[in-house]
Parts: C-alpha cells; structure tokens; sequence
C-alpha cells in the first residue's frame, strides 16, 4: 500500500513553479522523499534552497521528451531505491486566441506538453512499478477546462480532456498491477500560470463563475494529490475529481442561485410548469 507519510518516494513534474511545488512541499512534510523535475532551474533551485536537501532532488526536465522523463524516474529510482507515487503536474497556458488563428504548431507544442507529457510520465511511472511490485498510484493534473467548453483556451481543453480519458484508460489497464490512476480537475489556482498577468481582472470577474468567495490556492490542490496518492483513497482508481469552488457544479447560472443580480435570488415562489397554474412569486425583502 502507497503511504506518502511513510518515506515513500514521490516524482512530481512541473515541481518548481505553483501547483507542482506546494506537492513538492506537503509530501516532503508528510515524510515523503520527492524528486521532482521542471524547465525552470532557478526556480528549482530556490525550492531546493527551502527543503531538507538529503530527501529531495531535481532533474532538469522537459517532459514532452521521453529520454528525459525516463531519466526524471530513473533518477528517484536510483536514489531512493524505488517509485511510490507520479504526480504528471506540469502544463502550460499554451495555444490562445481563436481557433482560426491557431497555428498548427502551437497546437502540437500545447498537446505536447500536457497530454503527450502526462502520457509519458505514467508510461515510465509504471515501467518502474511493474519492475518493482507492489503497486503505485498515478496521479494526472488535468483541469476543468477538460470537461467542456469554456473552462480554458481550446488546445488546453482539448489536450486536458485527452489527460481525463487516458487516466481513466490506464486506471483499467493498470488495475491488474494494483497501481491507481486519477486525475485532478482544478478551477481557478492562484498560480503564476493564470495570475501572472491580469491579477486584478480575474479577482473582479471570479464571483461571475465560482460560487466560492476563496481564490483556490496551490495547496488546496496539493491536498487533494495528497489523498489520491496515500491509503486513504485505496479503492479510488480512474476518477477525475474537481476542485474548482464549486466552479462546474454551478453549470449554465441560468438561475442565478449564488449570484444577487440573478432572478431566484430576488424573488420567492413556486413555479407550476404546463398545469396551466399561474405560477406564484413574491419580491424578497431587502433583496
Ligand atoms: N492554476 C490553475 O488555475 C490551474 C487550473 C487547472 C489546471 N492547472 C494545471 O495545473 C498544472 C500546474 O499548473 P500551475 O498553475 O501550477 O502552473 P505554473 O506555471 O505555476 O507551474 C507549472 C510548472 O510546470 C513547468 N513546466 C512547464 N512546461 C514544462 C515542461 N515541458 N517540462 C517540465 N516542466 C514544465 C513550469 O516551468 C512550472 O514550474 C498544469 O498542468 C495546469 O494546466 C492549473
């Protein structure tokens, strides 16, 4: 059984920058030891500065590559002597504008990077745990943007709705290992992948979309890869589960439920259908 908080050992991609590094932090403080791998070596270097340097590590890695993702796991299996827990993380923005615009390249860059990526550090994840026995869990960082349309720029959505249906695919093909695979749907993270740009407008717009009044942080992220990845969730295999606010199960705000400027919020009844009832309503005071 995969235990975070019994030094099992952990590779995170993407582990410099957001997400990936508040993962970085609580499995090393749940005892963990962790090597992780991203593009950005500065970055790398200044979590390496904050943690306990004899259990954790970082490899230079560009996960589109699969010599270098191969050498990311080979690296935690040659010093903590075996591979516990992948946690696919990183991801870019990728492709914008519309899609007319796209250049085609940008397209394959962005698939690249998220799905070609995620594909490539649960092949090499599971290569280790399969030599290895025992089992593992597998943890992909999709996003909500993968579950319909709205939620993202049209290559990021599409390359995360890939990660979403190859998590559920492997999770089945892997069971047989005893190794998990799910997948992580945030909404809106306070991270430099989203914030950098325009902090203030995304404040002001985030009541339009998530009922939530908190902005998600990294580390409500990394909680939820905590308990994907422990004993906790050991008959979760194949999920997608959100962590967006509550961002999805708002759905189309036609109603207005959480919003003051919506219909049900400043009026009261009941609303009787074809019976040829007139329907009741009453202003709400004060609304
Ligand atoms: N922040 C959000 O609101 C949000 C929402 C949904 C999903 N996500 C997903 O969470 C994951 C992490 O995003 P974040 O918000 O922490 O972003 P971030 O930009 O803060 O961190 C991403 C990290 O991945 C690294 N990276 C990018 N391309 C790489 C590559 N080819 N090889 C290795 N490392 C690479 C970056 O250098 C960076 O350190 C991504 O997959 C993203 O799509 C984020």
């Amino acid at each position: 059984m995969v235990d975070a908080e019994d030094g099992q050992v952990v590779v995170v991609t993407g582990g410099a920058g957001g997400i990936g590094r508040a993962a970085v932090l609580r499995f090393l403080e749940a005892g963990a030891r962790v090597v992780f791998g991203d593009l950005n070596a500065e970055n790398a270097e200044r979590l390496l500065d904050e943690a306990d340097r004899s259990r954790v590590g970082f490899v230079p890695t560009d996960v589109c590559d699969e010599d270098q993702i191969a050498a990311l796991v080979g690296a935690a299996v040659d010093r903590f002597g075996r591979l516990d827990v992948m946690f696919n993380n990183a991801g870019v923005g990728g492709a914008f504008g519309p899609l007319t615009e796209i250049d085609a390249a940008d397209w394959d860059r962005t698939f690249a990077v998220i799905s070609r990526g995620m594909f490539l550090g649960t092949k090499h994840a599971a290569r280790a745990m399969i030599a290895q026995g025992g089992g593992g869990t597998i943890v992909n960082n999709a996003s909500v943007a993968g579950l319909g349309g709205g939620g993202g720029p049209t290559a990021y959505s599409a390359a995360k709705a890939a990660v979403i249906n190859f998590t559920a695919n492997a999770a089945v093909e892997l069971a047989a290992h005893r190794i998990r695979v799910n997948a992580v749907c945030p909404g809106l993270v306070n991270t430099p992948l989203v914030m950098g740009k325009d902090e203030a407008s995304i404040r002001e717009r985030m009541p339009l979309f998530q009922p939530w009044p908190d902005l998600g942080r990294p580390e409500d992220i990394a909680g939820l890869v905590l308990y994907l990845a422990g004993p906790d969730s050991a008959f979760v295999t194949g999920e997608a589960i959100r962590a967006d606010g509550g961002m999805v199960a708002w759905g189309p705000r036609m109603t207005g439920v959480a919003d003051p400027r919506g219909l049900t919020s400043r009026y009261a009844g009941f609303a009787d259908g074809s019976t040829g009832r007139p329907p009741t309503k009453r202003p709400i005071t004060g609304a």
